[in-house]
């Protein structure tokens, strides 16, 4: 069985080749034409995406080396993400399913960042994933979510963001301490060399399994602000102590949420999936946490954190196996539910 997957949700081209449940191709292209706005502007990426598709797909084949005669299915993310951006892979793959008489497949883009645990590769042939019952936090830059995870395709969200995603509370910090987009790597990186407890931030809770991001964000502006104030070079001399402060802040905030999840659903089996979950700080705090909990870790590899086309091919494989396919008339959702 071979899928040829396409994700085009936000600001990433890519294209996948997965044979009887390995990845073979995995191709992503970037768009670097936002980081001068500081931000995705829609309009551009769809553009880019027009750009870059037919490259893309090409190179996906071509790297696993698969005929387009040979392929079983083409799969593709039908949302959430941005309408314009959607439109170009959609349209895409409904015309390469249509041409190859070969049945289409649409793949919700939260419940593909999940199911990259499951993909496997030429470097690990027989990974396994998670077990079932599973819990999985996804954070990203559109989402941060709790999902109680059933069966490959059986998921529910038990606890979410009611304001901004914990990618954009990183990328929005970043942004006030004048670096570019997207700035979560590159908190990331200065944090490596800083210290977590310099500076404290106040958190807003929220009741339950819910998050809020946008009070932190407020918080660091004006932190930033009175500590300008006494010190115009206080950005500058303290770089390092501020990124490893907001990300020490943004990890606790997610970490306290999935230790109760963990407690009131009485699983032991968790991951973390989506861009921010290559953060190598939470990465090493939930190691640090599910030891001390006796829980069963799961870190994807990072290559399949952030947006790629691989586990948009691996959740095509499952849906696959069920023969859930849609008609030429589909058409993406920007507000597609998990
Ligand atoms: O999953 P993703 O690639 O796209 C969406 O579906 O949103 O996630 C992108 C987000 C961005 O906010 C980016 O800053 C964040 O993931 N991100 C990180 C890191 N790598 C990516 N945030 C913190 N630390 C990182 N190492
Ligand atoms: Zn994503």
């Amino acid at each position: 069985m071979i899928v040829l997957a396409i994700e085009s949700s936000c600001d990433e081209t890519s294209a996948a080749v997965l044979v009887d449940g390995q990845i073979r191709s995995n191709i992503i292209a970037t768009q670097l034409i936002h980081e001068q706005y500081g931000g995705v502007v829609p309009e551009l990426a769809s553009r880019a995406h027009q750009q870059h598709i037919v490259r893309v797909v090409a190179q996906a084949l071509a790297e696993a080396k698969v005929a387009k005669t040979d392929l079983s299915a083409v799969a593709f993310t039908r949302g959430p993400g941005l309408l314009g951006a959607l439109l170009v892979g959609a349209s895409f793959a409904k015309a390469m399913a249509l041409g190859l008489n070969i049945p289409l497949i649409e793949v919700n883009h939260m419940q593909a960042h999940v199911l990259a645990h499951f993909i496997a590769d030429a470097e690990t042939p027989y990974a396994k994933g998670p077990g079932f019952p599973f819990i999985c936090l996804t954070v990203s830059g559109g989402h941060t979510q709790l999902v109680r995870v059933d069966a490959p395709l059986d998921m529910h969200v038990i606890g979410q963001t009611q304001d901004d995603a914990v990618g954009e509370a990183f990328d929005k910090s970043a942004k006030l301490l004048g670096l570019p987009y997207p700035g979560g790597p590159l908190i990331d990186r200065y944090a490596k060399q800083g210290n977590p407890l310099a500076f404290k931030l106040p958190t807003t809770e929220m009741p339950g399994l819910d998050f809020s991001f946008s009070g932190i964000k407020t918080a660091i502006m004006y932190f930033l602000r009175d500590k300008t104030k006494q010190n115009p070079s206080f950005v500058a001399d303290n770089l390092p102590d501020i990124c490893a402060s907001i990300q020490h802040t943004l990890v606790q905030m997610l970490l306290t949420k999935l230790k109760r999840a963990m407690h009131e659903t009485g699983i032991r089996q968790v991951a973390i999936a989506g861009g921010v979950s290559a953060n190598s700080g939470l990465r090493t705090a939930l190691n640090q946490l599910g030891q001390d909990q006796g829980w069963n870790v799961f870190i994807p590899k990072f290559e399949y954190c952030t947006d790629n086309a691989a586990m948009i091919a691996m959740a095509g494989y499952f849906k696959y196996q069920q023969h859930d396919f849609v008609g030429q008339d589909i058409s993406p959702l920007p507000r597609l539910a998990l």
